[in-house]
C-alpha cells in the first residue's frame, strides 16, 4: 500500500510541476478538485468515486506541459494554429500518463475533459452518451474556475455571472443534468469557500497593479516575502492567524517571481484523503496488485 500511495504522490507532483509552468493559474488545479468533488458528493457518488474525480481534478491539465509557453500565455485572441496546438492538450496528457502505473484513475478526465454534450468537443468529438461522468464534471469546474478567476490582464467574474453562462450552455456544452446541479450548489453558496482561493481557508491574495492573482502555500510564515508573478512586485506577508495581508516591499525581483513555491503541505494532504481510491479501485492483474498486500 505504501509504494502506491507514493505512486499516487508522484501524479500529484507531476500536476504540480506543470501547473508551476503558468505564473497566472496560481490554484486552479486545487479549485477544479474541489468544485468536481463537490458535484461528484452532491450526485450521490460512492466515497472512492468522489475521490477518483477529485483526482481527475487535479490532473485534468497535465497535457498542458506540451503547449509552448507563447500560446499558454498569450493575452491577445489565439489564431486557428495556435488553438490547434492548444487542443493538443488532452491527448498529450492521455499519452504521457498512460504508462504510469495509476494512469487508469485519472485517464479520463485527462483525456476527455474538453468534450462536449454536442459532440463539437475535443479531441474525439465525442456525444453525450460517450463522455465519462468524470470528464463531465471537470469540465463543468474547469470553465466555471476559468470564468471566476482573475487573471493579470482581467478581474475574475461575479459567481452569478458563471452561473448564468453555464446555464445558457446546459445540454450543448455542459452536461445538462450535472449542470443544473452544480449552479443549485453555486445559488446555495457551496462554491464560495473555493472560488478565488488556493487551499482550504487561503485566498489568493491581491498584487495592488494586478490584482487577486498571488497564492500563499500554507507554509509561508509572518514576515517572509511573496512576489506577483505577473509584475515580479515584492510584497511583505503579514499572517496573524487565519488573516494574510500584504505590504510591497518597493522592490522588484523577476528571478523570485519565477520561482514556484510548491506547496508540500497541500499534496501530502491531497495524497492522504486520496487513500480510499485506491482501497477501491486496485488494478488486477499487474506488477501493482501485490503493493497493495
Ligand atoms: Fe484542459
Amino acid at each position: 500500500m505504501n509504494a502506491a500511495i507514493d505512486l499516487l504522490k508522484s501524479l500529484y507532483t507531476m500536476a504540480m510541476m506543470v501547473e508551476a509552468r503558468d505564473a497566472y493559474t496560481g490554484g486552479h488545479l486545487w479549485r477544479v478538485s474541489r468544485f468536481s468533488m463537490l458535484l461528484a458528493q452532491d450526485a450521490g457518488l460512492s466515497a472512492a468515486e468522489v475521490k477518483k474525480v477529485a483526482l481527475g481534478g487535479f490532473l485534468h491539465d497535465l497535457g498542458k506541459v506540451g503547449v509552448p509557453d507563447a500560446i499558454l500565455n498569450k493575452r491577445d485572441k489565439l489564431t486557428d494554429e495556435e488553438y490547434d496546438i492548444i487542443k493538443n492538450h488532452p491527448q498529450v496528457g492521455a499519452d504521457l500518463l498512460s504508462e504510469h502505473p495509476l494512469s487508469a484513475l485519472a485517464i479520463d478526465a485527462v483525456l476527455k475533459h474538453h468534450e462536449m454534450p454536442n459532440g463539437r468537443g475535443y479531441p474525439a468529438g465525442l456525444s453525450a452518451d460517450d463522455i465519462p461522468l468524470v470528464a463531465k464534471m471537470v469540465g463543468i469546474a474547469d470553465a466555471f474556475d476559468a470564468m471566476t478567476s482573475s487573471r493579470p490582464y482581467r478581474a475574475g467574474m461575479p459567481i452569478e455571472r458563471a452561473l448564468s453562462i453555464i446555464s445558457d450552455n446546459l445540454g450543448s456544452q455542459f452536461d445538462e443534468a450535472l449542470g443544473q446541479r452544480f449552479i443549485a450548489l453555486g445559488k446555495q453558496g457551496k462554491l464560495d469557500h473555493i472560488v478565488g482561493h488556493s487551499e482550504p481557508g487561503i485566498p489568493m491574495q491581491a498584487c495592488l497593479a494586478c490584482g487577486p492573482i498571488i497564492a500563499v502555500p500554507r507554509a509561508r510564515k509572518d514576515g517572509q516575502t511573496l512576489y506577483c508573478p505577473s509584475c515580479t512586485t515584492e510584497y511583505r506577508l503579514s499572517r496573524q492567524g487565519r488573516q494574510l495581508s500584504l505590504s510591497p516591499t518597493g522592490f522588484k525581483n523577476a528571478a523570485a517571481a519565477r520561482r514556484p513555491l510548491v506547496d508540500q503541505d497541500l499534496i501530502a494532504d491531497l495524497v492522504e484523503e486520496a487513500r480510499q481510491v485506491l482501497n477501491v479501485n486496485r488494478p488486477s492483474g499487474s506488477w501493482l496488485t501485490r503493493l497493495w498486500q
